[in-house]
């Protein structure tokens, strides 16, 4: 075998960084349940093109987007006022003691559903190394996680002019009303709630911070830096591939319009999500078997999505991956100063902190050291007095 003499470290001694952790199911009880949620007067983004007929035109796009010279097309704003199905999950400790009224609302990211908060392993059920919502109850707090718009069971809404920023941030602030008041049957109101966001759930959850700070008790943004010139690696590697081709049997023609896309395999997942060699082949062969789509309206509305929330008077902690592609170009460390945009965001923040979590790629919560960066969160968590 040859190496270069240039190879990293890391990549000629790729074993020694797998480490598995194996971490026992901690005792808590889940609900799982469909929510009707009102969503009135969102903003929406008119696309500005007709539906996208081909593959071709669609990497086209994507190619239009990464540009070297862009231009800003101009576009026209309307309103969508509907009730949409939200599958929800609520996770609490069997013996529930003070901190299980703190309620962590879960927001996930582009290309998964909301077990990218408790992610399990076929081969190994019983170890929760991966779960957020074991390592949450755990520490004594309640879960409420979500699918967003777009991923079934909840609504397959239209991906051009629906399953946008605005319609998504909306659904957010209407389920955590819900919550709040006592709405939700199988959810006792809580007396505080965390937003917790991972990527594109973080970009929805500071979107909830600038348009209903009172919603919310405190933020944890993780996969996220506020910037987005690095998104176009990711849209580079997609290549704004059709879910119904990649994956026809999941995602039929007859429910996923050319508005649903992806990336093309596992290759391209391992490149925008995970480090190498810091998580298990089988997680990155399970994420790309379960993945699922974004959408052409979420690409439209993304730059339109606050990256600040002066109002908001809550707790902030920023939990970046030290290798995340979409947000860093694969290196956070730096971006996260007193000066940068994720920091001062929050002007108006009782407190902002930022942590930077070694030997993870953007997918945090699918590497070996998961369960260190959920401690992070706790930690910061208990220290705010949640
Ligand atoms: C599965 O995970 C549990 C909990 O961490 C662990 O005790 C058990 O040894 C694991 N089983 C296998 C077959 O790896
Ligand atoms: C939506 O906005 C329009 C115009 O601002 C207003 O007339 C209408 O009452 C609003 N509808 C709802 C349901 O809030
Ligand atoms: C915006 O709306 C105006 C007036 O209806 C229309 O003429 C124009 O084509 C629209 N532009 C886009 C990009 O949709
Ligand atoms: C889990 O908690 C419940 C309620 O406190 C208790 O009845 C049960 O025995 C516990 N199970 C385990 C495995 O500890
Ligand atoms: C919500 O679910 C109900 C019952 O399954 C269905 O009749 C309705 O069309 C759904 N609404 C949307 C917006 O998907
Ligand atoms: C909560 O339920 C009550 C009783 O059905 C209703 O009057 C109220 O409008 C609901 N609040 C929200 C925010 O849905
Ligand atoms: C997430 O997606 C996978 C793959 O489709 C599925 O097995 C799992 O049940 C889904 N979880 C939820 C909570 O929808
Ligand atoms: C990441 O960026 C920092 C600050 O610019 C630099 O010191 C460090 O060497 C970079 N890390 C890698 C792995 O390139
Ligand atoms: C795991 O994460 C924790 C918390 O960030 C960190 O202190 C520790 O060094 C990490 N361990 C490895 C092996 O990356």
């Amino acid at each position: 075998m040859l190496f270069f003499t240039s190879v990293p470290l890391s990549l000629v001694l790729a074993v020694s960084g797998a480490t598995a952790q194996n971490v026992p199911k901690h005792n808590y009880t889940c609900t799982s349940f469909m929510l009707k949620v009102p969503v009135s007067n969102a903003t929406v983004i008119v696309p500005p093109f007709p539906e996208i007929p081909n593959q071709y035109a669609a990497t086209a796009f994507a190619n239009q987007i990464t540009i070297r010279t862009p231009t800003t097309p101009k576009v026209n704003f309307t309103t969508l006022t509907k009730v949409f199905n939200i599958s929800a999950e609520y996770c609490t400790p069997a013996s529930p003691g003070p901190k299980a009224s703190t309620l962590h609302i879960l927001s996930h990211g582009l290309g998964f559903n909301r077990s990218y908060w408790d992610f399990y392993l076929p081969s190994n059920l019983t170890d929760a190394q991966y779960s957020y919502i074991n390592s949450a109850t755990g520490a004594g707090y309640s879960t409420l996680s979500y699918n967003r718009l777009g991923i079934e069971p909840s609504t397959i809404a239209d991906p051009y002019k629906e399953i946008q920023a605005f319609v998504e941030v909306a659904v957010l602030a209407g389920l955590t009303t819900l919550a709040r008041v006592g709405n939700i049957t199988q959810v006792p109101a809580p007396k505080k709630v965390i937003h917790v966001g991972h990527s594109w759930g973080s970009e929805i959850s500071v979107g909830l911070a600038a348009v209903a700070p009172e919603l919310s008790d405190g933020i944890v943004l993780t996969g996220y830096s506020a910037l987005s010139q690095y998104a176009n690696f990711f849209i580079a590697n997609t290549a704004f591939h059709f879910a119904n081709l990649n994956q026809p049997k999941r995602f039929p023609p007859s429910k996923y319009s050319s508005g649903f896309l992806t990336w093309p395999d596992k290759a391209g997942n391992q490149y925008s999500f995970l480090e190498y060699p810091y998580f298990d082949p089988a997680v990155l062969d399970r994420a790309e078997a379960t993945k699922y789509p974004f959408t052409i309206g979420e690409f439209l509305s993304l730059p339109a999505l606050p990256v600040a929330a002066p109002h908001f008077a809550g707790p902030v902690l920023y939990l970046a991956a030290q290798a995340d592609l979409i947000f860093c170009a694969s290196n956070c460390t730096g971006l996260f100063g007193t000066d940068s945009v994720a920091v001062k965001g929050f002007s108006g923040s009782s407190s902002v902190e930022t942590y930077i979590q070694p030997n993870v790629g953007h997918g945090i919560n699918l590497h070996h050291n998961a369960t260190g960066a959920y401690n992070v969160i706790l930690d910061w968590a208990n220290r705010h007095g949640f």
